[in-house]
């Protein structure tokens, strides 16, 4: 699947509640609920599980590593840049950035040299170009990308963890910082926290349909991703 250009959409902007009079869903509940079969999909990708039943190899663990930072590394400055947007800021969290940690485990993983050893993959140009346009255009629709990736990594991360841990034969303390956002007590209260932080957004109706498809694009563009990883990183090594 390619990524068509961006559709403009106007008149985004507003805070109108929902959720609180119990007449619609919040944005939380929809995004939950509209993206659960597409989770469902990406969690039974090939890739993935691989990945979950602790098969995977280092190089293609490595290859969707380096791809993820390459999302990351275009997702958190633009998060920075509007982080006083009403529409960002209660999602605003520190603790969630992950390139660095992503950084640290390649470097355990692969040692020196992991940007030149592994492909960016079509769906991560696709994805990257996304996220700049965003930045530039629509930075409010960045919230569905921060819920899709940091939610997830503090859901099925860190099971993935364990997974990971045993499956690669990981030195002690080291190889895993990607899922780690402190104590497993500090990691529930970022995700509350993360989860309260979508509660208080509160956009108008229009911008939580623009959001949730946004978080809908997101998640087929991790299923297209993971895809060229299955063909063409568990193929070659
Ligand atoms: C091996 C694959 C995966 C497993 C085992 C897994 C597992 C889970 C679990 C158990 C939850 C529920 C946590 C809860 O209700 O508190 C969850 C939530 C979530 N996961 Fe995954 N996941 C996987 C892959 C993914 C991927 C690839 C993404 C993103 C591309 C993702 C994004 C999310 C999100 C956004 C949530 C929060 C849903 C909500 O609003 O409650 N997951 N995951």
């Amino acid at each position: 699947m390619r990524v068509g250009p961006l559709p403009m959409i106007e008149g985004l902007r507003g805070h109108v509640g929902h959720g609180e009079s119990g007449l619609k869903p919040s944005l939380s509940e929809s995004l939950r609920t509209e993206t659960r079969e597409l989770h469902t999909l990406a969690e039974r990708s090939a890739f993935m599980g691989v990945l979950l039943r602790g098969r995977m190899e280092r190089p293609p663990y490595c290859a969707m590593l380096r791809n993820l930072i390459a999302i990351y590394a275009v997702l958190e400055p633009a998060l920075d840049r509007h982080a006083s947007d009403p529409l960002l800021s209660p999602l605003s969290f520190s603790q969630l950035r992950r390139e660095g940690p992503l950084q640290a485990d390649l470097d355990t993983l692969h040692g020196t040299g992991w940007l030149d050893a592994y492909a960016m993959q079509p769906a991560t140009v696709d994805y990257v170009a996304r996220l700049r346009t965003l930045d530039a255009v629509q930075p409010e629709l960045l919230a569905a990308h921060s819920y899709v990736r940091y939610l997830g990594d503090l859901s099925g991360g860190q099971m993935l963890r364990r997974i990971v841990r045993q499956s690669m034969a990981l030195p002690p303390g080291r190889g895993t910082a990607f899922y780690e956002f402190g104590t497993s007590e500090e990691t529930v209260q970022l995700k509350q926290a993360f989860r309260e932080g979508l509660e208080k957004l509160q956009p108008d109706e229009a911008t939580t349909r623009a959001i949730v498809a946004e978080a809908r694009l997101a998640f087929e563009l991790h299923m297209q991703l993971f895809e060229e990883l299955a063909s063409d990183v568990l193929v070659a090594f």
